[in-house]
């Protein structure tokens, strides 16, 4: 049993969504996020800049939380930086995320997937790689979707859902045909960890016929499955299951943002230089 804290982060507040299924998944571990709102968006900055961020960010987490795993709650991050933490970091449990492709196959009837991901991800060598090893077993509509991540934490911190709406229907019209005819898209892979805060408005639009495929709770079991194998999991106990919140630049759509999705209310959000 180990008590020391999961380090999660992202680019801002899109890693939420993974450490929900987290705590649904491990809820006795003590967790510290970190929002890195003050050098985001991570999608369409050089792959350089994703690199630094996340080798400060591993550093720091492990520096002063002595964290016991971090979790890369980012699909650019993880297509850029996770080997180089791993090269970095040896005997630290890293855990990364990449858009679901393979349970895509599984979910889809008419084998014609959409993807919408970062343009960082969608060029990144490890992408490329993945999708090129499953090309042969459905066809792949890739979307990078400028903006949208940045949409979503404008979204998150005023209210404000009119940028995120009209990109999501400028990006479903450019994926094109949406549906459950033979040459339809039966299935949309949310390749970014923002955007699954979108989904109440892309199931709207697309209906509930059309899948929406994220990659929280693998991520969370993948975590789990090596904490354990470690003897690493927390022991359970009275007020066990913990959050610590950070952001390195505004607060306000992490505020925000943990507090609707999380349930989070009153937690006092620590800002790092
Ligand atoms: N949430 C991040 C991802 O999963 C990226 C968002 C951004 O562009 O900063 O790719």
């Amino acid at each position: 049993m180990n008590p020391a804290p999961i380090g999660v982060f992202d680019s801002g507040i899109g890693g939420l969504s993974v450490l929900a299924a987290l705590r649904a998944e491990l809820p006795h571990e003590r967790f510290v996020y970190i929002a890195d709102a003050g050098f985001a968006p991570y999608g369409e900055r050089d792959a350089a800049h994703v690199v630094e961020r996340s080798r400060w960010l591993t550093q720091w987490l492990r520096a002063q939380h002595s964290v016991k795993a971090v979790v890369v709650a980012c699909n650019t991050a993880t297509a850029a930086a996770i080997q180089h933490l791993r090269d970095g970091h040896p005997g630290l449990p890293l855990v990364g995320v990449e858009p679901a492709l393979k349970p895509s196959i599984i979910a889809s009837q008419t084998r014609r997937i959409g993807v919408w991901a970062t343009r960082g991800t969608l060029a990144s060598a490890k992408f490329t790689a993945l999708h090129a090893s499953l090309a042969n077993q459905a066809t792949f509509v890739l979307q990078p979707c400028d903006g949208l991540a940045e949409a979503i934490e404008h979204e998150a911190s005023t209210g404000d859902a009119t940028k995120t709406i009209a990109l999501c229907d400028q990006y479903m019209r450019t994926t094109s045909r949406f549906g459950v005819k033979n040459d339809e898209i039966d299935t949309l892979v949310l390749g970014c960890t923002h955007y699954p805060f979108a989904a109440a408005h892309l199931r709207a639009v697309l209906g509930a016929q059309v899948q929406l495929v994220d990659t929280g709770a693998p991520v969370a079991r993948q975590t789990r499955r090596l904490l354990e194998a470690a003897g690493n999991l927390a022991a359970p106990a009275p007020g066990g299951g913990t959050m610590q919140l950070l952001a390195t630049g505004d607060p306000a759509a992490l505020r925000a943002a943990s507090t609707r999705w999380l349930g989070l209310r009153d937690t006092a959000i620590l800002t790092l230089p």
